[in-house]
């Protein structure tokens, strides 16, 4: 019996030791994982805005603050400038095309890795506060591929707006 005490203490005190200060590390390190609740199959995803687009955008889902270009939760929140569908295009046409006459440069990220990140900003942008979610799961939205960019040399894409 008090065996039994003594291995319950242990398993607490392992607790005290290495679980709480393992949490506070990690919620102090670095980016600012923030008040979205990011789905497990999305990390991987998270991870590349993060390392392409977050220097420049900020995503509450991603923690990132980047300010050269618009804050995607504010620029595409739901109910604001449209569905997941919409926000998908409008994403994938900024990332492949580029934006506002190279302030955002065209292909940045390519084919599927391009798709992935624009599925992941449609689904979270705007998704602030706690307990919200993605509005898609991610695995099973369509993807469709990206239209043609325009043809003619030295178009502005900053005055279209695919949708
Ligand atoms: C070098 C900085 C930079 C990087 C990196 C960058 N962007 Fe941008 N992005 C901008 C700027 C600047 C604008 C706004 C241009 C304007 O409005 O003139 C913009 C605009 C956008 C828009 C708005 C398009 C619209 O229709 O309103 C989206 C969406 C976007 N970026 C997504 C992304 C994603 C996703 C990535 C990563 C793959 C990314 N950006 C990487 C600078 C960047």
């Amino acid at each position: 019996m008090s065996k039994r005490l003594f291995v319950i203490f242990c398993i607490v005190a392992a607790v005290c030791v290495v679980v709480i200060p393992f949490a506070v590390i990690s919620d102090s390190s670095g980016v600012e994982d923030g008040r979205v609740a990011v789905a497990e199959r999305d990390e991987g995803t998270k991870e590349l805005f993060q390392a392409n687009c977050g220097t420049c955008h900020t995503l509450a889902a991603a923690g990132t603050d980047g300010v050269v270009g618009p804050d995607l939760d504010d620029r595409l929140a739901p109910g604001g400038n449209g569905d997941y569908e919409g926000n998908y295009a409008r994403v994938l046409t900024a990332v492949v095309c580029g934006f506002g006459n190279g302030r955002m440069p065209a292909r940045i990220l390519t084919g599927e890795n391009a798709k992935e990140v624009a599925a992941f900003v449609a689904a979270y942008a705007g998704q602030l506060g706690d307990g919200d979610g993605p509005l898609v799961d991610t695995s099973t939205a369509r993807k469709p591929a990206p239209g043609s960019c325009g043809s003619s040399a030295g178009a502005d894409e900053g005055d279209q707006q695919t949708n």
